[in-house]
């Protein structure tokens, strides 16, 4: 299929406008019953296309995603994740890598898949966020909100037994789509100057640091508290927090998941993993 190059269609202006209006929103409006209200079917078409649409290393589209609709399902998966609002949403998705479909090519013609358990992993990351990514922003060109979930890592291992997630597939994170029903405030980002770099990298002096946790600290702000983003980082990334927590368990996916590719149990080679 064939479609007519794109002409410029937006201004300038209008590009940052709508990703300023980007929010990451945890509360939807539902049915009355409470029960996700669901997007007209052009609308889920469109998202779907454009998840579908996303560029793609090596053509290999790596990734899949799991769209979330029975209600029990849901319920678990909101269970698991500790976001409610899986439960809710008028669309949730799991969001993968999954160099199984691959595998499946080259069986299904004769060949044998190789060993590069690092490789599926950069492969099918990156496909796995470019193609949520593009859901994400389809959806909100069509007036609707969603939250990116990397709660799933803390409840990988129920996941990939609810979903029959087979090796090859690793959950990356999930993905809520919905009409917003909260005020959600703008959020900041770190200065540019730290995070876009001209031809070689910039560290950032301790002084640019600095200034960019006073930019960032609304972020962390929870109702009347005050924000303070390096308490926020120190809890989920200092020795001590939670992300030593999730290591085990990623490393753990992954080994059962034939996707390890560090000292310890090795992967076997993914096609010996039935
Ligand atoms: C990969 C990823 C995982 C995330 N995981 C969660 C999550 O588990 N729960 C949640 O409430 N928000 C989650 N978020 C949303 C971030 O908190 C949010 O994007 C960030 O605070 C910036 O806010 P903004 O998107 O409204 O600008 C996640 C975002 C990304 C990109």
């Amino acid at each position: 299929m064939s479609a007519p190059l794109p002409t410029r269609t937006q201004s300038a202006e209008q590009v940052m406008a709508f990703y300023d209006a980007h929010r990451t929103t945890r509360r939807y409006v539902t049915a009355q019953d409470g029960s996700p209200l669901p997007l007209p079917a052009d609308h889920l078409e469109a998202i779907l296309h454009a998840a579908q649409r996303a560029p793609t290393d090596a053509t290999a589209q790596l990734y899949s995603l799991v769209r979330l609709v029975n209600p029990a399902v849901r319920a678990e998966v909101a269970a698991l994740t500790t976001n409610a609002h899986i439960a809710t949403a008028s669309e949730a998705f799991v969001v993968c890598a999954d160099v199984r479909r691959v595998e499946r090519v080259l069986e299904v013609r004769g060949q044998t898949p190789g060993h590069w358990p690092a490789i599926a992993v950069h492969f099918g990351i990156g496909d796995a966020v470019m193609a949520g990514t593009n859901l994400l922003t389809a959806a909100e060109m069509l007036g609707y909100q969603g939250c990116w979930i990397g709660g799933v890592m803390n409840g990988l291992e129920g996941i990939i037994d609810l979903l029959a997630l087979p090796p090859g597939v690793l959950p990356f994170a999930a993905l809520t789509i919905g009409k917003s029903a909260e005020d959600t405030p703008y959020r900041p980002r770190v200065p540019r100057p730290l995070v876009i770099h001209t031809d070689t990298y910039h560290p950032g002096t301790d002084e640019e640091i600095r200034a960019a946790v006073e930019v960032m600290n609304p972020i962390a702000a929870r109702g009347d508290q005050p924000g303070d983003w390096a308490r926020l980082l120190r809890s989920y990334f200092a020795v001590g927090g939670s992300m030593e927590g999730r290591e085990p368990r990623l490393v753990a996916a992954l080994q059962r998941q034939g996707l390890w590719a560090g000292e310890g149990e090795a992967a076997p080679p993914l096609q010996s993993v039935t």
